[in-house]
């Protein structure tokens, strides 16, 4: 199972563009703004967050040999859209996670069940303070938190999973890091 996985991460290499082999990317941002039930306006787990993670996650992935950039990108936009408040909500990766299973059920997400399963773990537990060792689930958590100047908080270096990750936080400074 883990090398399939693996080999289904390294044959994946896309790139920017709105249609994907897996998904298409303005149709799943739409059902997740949808999805979303905070205020858009003033929000710091919306949209705008989930496109800077996203551009983080391309970021980390030029970098990152064996990175499936599809995964990373579906997170990027999905994992914050069933939050319920702005503060502690514990189990808000895990709703983000059904509701990628739901997307899958109805057809708008083309992944095989390893990729599926990559996607649902790498959201249900974005949020518990851990790091990880592979190249996918690494670059989503680690995209995530290089946003967190956005709610005033410098990124933690011993939480980044991914090396450029790492090194990229050592050269710039968390305060510019959103220009
Ligand atoms: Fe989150
Ligand atoms: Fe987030």
């Amino acid at each position: 199972m883990k090398k399939e996985i693996d080999s289904l991460l390294a044959a994946n290499t896309n790139t920017n563009t709105d249609t994907e082999r897996s998904f298409q990317r303005s149709v799943v941002l739409s059902e997740a703004k949808n999805a979303f039930v905070l205020n858009s306006s003033w929000t710091q787990h919306g949209p705008s967050h989930w496109l800077q993670v996203e551009k983080n996650a391309v970021m980390l992935g030029e970098h990152t040999p064996g990175c499936d950039m599809e995964v990373a990108r579906l997170f990027a936009l999905l994992h914050d859209c069933r939050r319920q408040n702005e503060g502690r909500d514990p189990d808000h990766g895990a709703r983000a996670a059904d509701f990628a299973q739901e997307l899958f059920d109805k057809g708008m997400l083309r992944l095989d069940p390893g990729r599926l399963a990559v996607l649902k773990y790498a959201m249900t537990h974005h949020n518990n303070g851990q790091v990880s060792d592979d190249p996918t689930i690494g670059i989503c958590w680690d995209a995530d938190r290089l946003d967190l100047p956005r709610v005033g908080t410098a990124p933690n270096i011993s939480l980044m999973s991914n090396q450029y990750a790492k090194k990229w936080l050592r050269l710039h400074s968390a305060k510019t890091f959103r220009g």
